[in-house]
């Protein structure tokens, strides 16, 4: 057996090298998993082809803050969205596959995970999301933030990058470009984040794993905690 690697095999079943381990090791490790171009492709493109033929009334322009505290801001966020409740084959096949990871992280890093809200995501040209975290005030039970992106061919001068800071007082960040298949599953109380103006349209899947406490007053968008 000397000299042969072997993947890492837990008593439990989990396997060293599958999608869901690796995930499950980054977010042990640092806080945040980006796999790049890493979501199984037919997922991804039952993801784009179910949003390509949407109607333009069913993505909603997104706000920022839950229910009563809801406001619509241009300056702070431009994307439309559209909730996924399964409705579609491409919806429920995306809510199975996070709901997989779900389970896979619980076994593995028992995070408690309970449930997982999700929407679509357009941003149109010159729009942006401004540094925010995911967190809502006075709320912690939004614990994991997930998105993928949808977007075959994207080049460095077509923006639209997300940037995760890693705390209040890092400037420079960690740079993703949202493309094709890409997953990024981050901490949501712990990286301030942001989509820097996009050129071109861009499609995106972002969603959030939640603990069972706490408000549960159902779907509702990401609150811009200021920085
Ligand atoms: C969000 C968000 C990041 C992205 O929807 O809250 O931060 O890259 N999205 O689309
Ligand atoms: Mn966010």
């Amino acid at each position: 057996m000397s000299g042969l690697i072997r993947p890492v095999k837990y008593r439990d079943g989990f396997s060293g090298d599958s999608l869901f381990e690796r995930i499950a090791k980054d977010i042990e490790a640092r806080g945040l998993s980006i796999q790049s171009g890493a979501l199984p492709d037919k997922l991804t493109s039952s993801l784009w082809h179910h949003q390509s033929h949407m109607e333009k009334s069913d993505f909603k322009t997104a706000g920022i803050g839950r229910a009563q505290n809801y406001l619509r801001d241009d300056n702070i966020r431009g994307d439309e969205i559209c909730w996924i409740t399964g409705e579609s084959l491409a919806g429920r096949q995306w809510l199975k596959w996070a709901a997989q990871l779900q389970q896979y992280l619980n076994r593995r890093l028992y995070l408690g995970l309970f449930s997982f809200e999700s929407h679509f995501s357009h941003y149109a040209p010159g729009t942006f999301y401004r540094k925010h975290r995911d967190t809502f005030r006075g709320e912690t039970n939004r614990i994991l933030s997930m998105v993928v992106y949808l977007n075959r061919e994207w080049s460095i001068g077509d923006g639209g990058e997300l940037i995760l800071y890693r705390c209040e007082d890092d400037t420079q960040g960690i740079s993703v470009q949202p493309s094709w298949g890409t997953i990024v599953v981050f901490l949501s109380k712990e990286f301030p984040h942001e989509v820097l103006p996009s050129k071109r349209d861009r499609y995106s899947v972002s969603g959030w794993y939640r603990l069972k406490t706490g408000d549960s007053t159902g779907l509702g968008d990401a609150y811009l905690a200021p920085i």
